[in-house]
């Protein structure tokens, strides 16, 4: 059998445990290999330290590629597919280049970070005749899988609405105020960025478009006037290493574990301790109250679906607990979620650790409740079972819960997180179709 060929575009963290291990035979305890069908051909990075280093640890010998050498790599790897894992600013103009070159291209969410960027995509898309895949980990959660079901069987009866309220914890909130998702042109603020996950579940539980939003959205916590942040007697900012000494975010996770004069702080993903040494170079200090800063860490935003469904949605991005409660009510019942996590620094084991709880509530007569037990793996056992999909063969239950996410999906997300961005500036709502048509 001929072995299918992977360019990775981006080796960033997610993409070294995501797509480089599994498809190189190297996937952590509990995950599937794909090196008998698959290949990691070759990688393209700005930085060629980090690649390096990576491939002399891991002992794979994908070829390696700067970011001027797309073309280049393509014709000398030749490729089947190629994967993009670049912060996401960047996932335009690699999903692009890749379908022209007549590759089928499987992206990270976000798909991309605008709608002109959707536009100049599902363009490129029409014209190849090849294919995106969005990598949605989020939809295959044992707990989401079974919520999609709930609500295929009909459990719910048509649902009226909504009630989504996420929070992330001062640990995993305030890491992307130290990396390159804090700023708007590099991420579309995180309203796409991490939203887009939460869109997408909504999306696709009710199968449906989002139509009309309304939002508010503000920078509470972090950035230049950020609420906690330490300042002199005088009300002036104190210098940097004295500002993180007194921080309460670096007190609880870093102090005692990385010098408060040498480092930024770091989210412990980075196990092989690849480094990033163009994307961060060394000496430029970030911290979570830097001017740089341009995005929003909570958000509040009514949407209305094409069907008539009202989604009521909170995120906030420095809370003591994270995890979120989703609630849908429908002419049927209600079904109720609560789920916390416990953002794991190395990734590997903690969300073994997570259960969630659906309680259903029928409009007349008594509750039941449906514990979804602990499973293995990344992102609450999402991880490995998306996997499979992206790299062997869609299974049945992918299928029958149509788990997995072309570029219409990608599109819906990233235009309802662009849509939220413009209401926050304009105070209006937005009408998404006439956003998407770019008007
Ligand atoms: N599905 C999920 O749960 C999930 C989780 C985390 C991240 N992600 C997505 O994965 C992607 C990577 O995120 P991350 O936080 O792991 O990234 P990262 O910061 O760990 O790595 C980014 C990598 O891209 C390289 N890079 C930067 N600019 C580039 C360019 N223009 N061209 C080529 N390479 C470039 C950097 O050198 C680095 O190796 C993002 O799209 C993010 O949204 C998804």
């Amino acid at each position: 059998m001929q072995k299918k060929r992977y360019a990775l575009c981006g080796l960033s963290n997610r993409a070294v445990f995501h797509f480089a291990m599994p498809l190189s035979g190297k996937n952590h305890k509990g995950g599937t290999n794909f090196n008998g069908q698959s290949e990691l051909v070759s990688i393209l990075d700005v930085d060629e330290t980090r690649v390096k280093r990576f491939l002399e640890q891991t002992g794979i010998s994908s070829a390696y590629y700067n970011a001027k050498q797309f073309d280049r790599m393509v014709t000398e790897t030749h490729p089947d597919v190629i994967l993009v894992a670049t912060p996401d600013y960047s996932h335009c103009e690699y999903i692009v280049r890749g379908l022209e070159k007549k590759c089928d291209v499987i992206v990270e969410k976000p798909m991309v970070i605008n709608c002109r960027q959707i536009r100049e995509v599902q363009a490129a898309e029409k014209k190849s005749g090849r294919q995106i895949r969005v990598a949605f980990n989020y939809r295959y959660t044992p707990t989401h899988k079974k919520l999609k079901r709930l609500i295929l069987e009909g459990k719910l009866g048509k649902i009226i609405n909504v009630e989504f309220v996420y929070n992330l914890d001062t640990f995993h909130g305030a890491s992307y105020f130290y990396r390159w998702n804090r700023e708007r042109s590099k991420s579309g603020g995180l309203n796409i960025h991490k939203c887009c996950h939460h869109f997408d579940l909504v999306n696709w539980f009710l199968d449906d478009m989002p139509e009309t939003v309304f939002a508010f959205g503000a920078l509470n916590y972090y950035g230049p006037h950020g609420a906690l942040r330490p300042r002199d007697k005088k009300g002036r900012p104190l210098d940097p290493i004295e500002e993180r000494k007194r921080c309460p975010y670096f007190q609880k996770h870093y102090a005692g574990k990385i010098d408060p004069d040498e480092d930024s702080p770091s989210t412990g993903w980075d196990i092989f301790k690849l480094g990033y040494h163009v994307q961060y170079p060394h000496g430029k200090k970030r911290y979570i109250y830097d001017d740089a800063i341009d995005i929003e860490d909570t958000y509040s935003a009514n949407v209305k679906y094409s069907k008539g469904t009202l989604l009521n949605y909170s995120c906030n991005f420095s809370t003591p607990w994270e995890g979120y409660i989703l609630a849908m009510n429908g002419t049927r019942g209600r079904i109720e979620l609560s789920h916390h996590s416990n953002p794991d620094p190395t990734g590997l084991t903690a969300p073994a650790e997570e259960k969630s709880v659906i309680t259903f509530f029928p409009l007349f007569g008594g509750k039941e409740e449906i514990v979804i037990p602990p499973v293995k793996g990344g992102h609450g056992g999402a991880d490995f079972v998306i996997q499979n999909d992206l790299f062997g063969a869609p299974s049945r239950e992918s299928r029958e819960l149509q788990l997995t996410a072309g570029s219409e999906d990608g599109l819906r997300s990233v235009a309802l997180g662009e849509a939220v961005m413009r209401s926050i500036k304009t105070r209006r709502p937005i009408d998404i179709r006439k956003l998407l048509a770019g008007r």
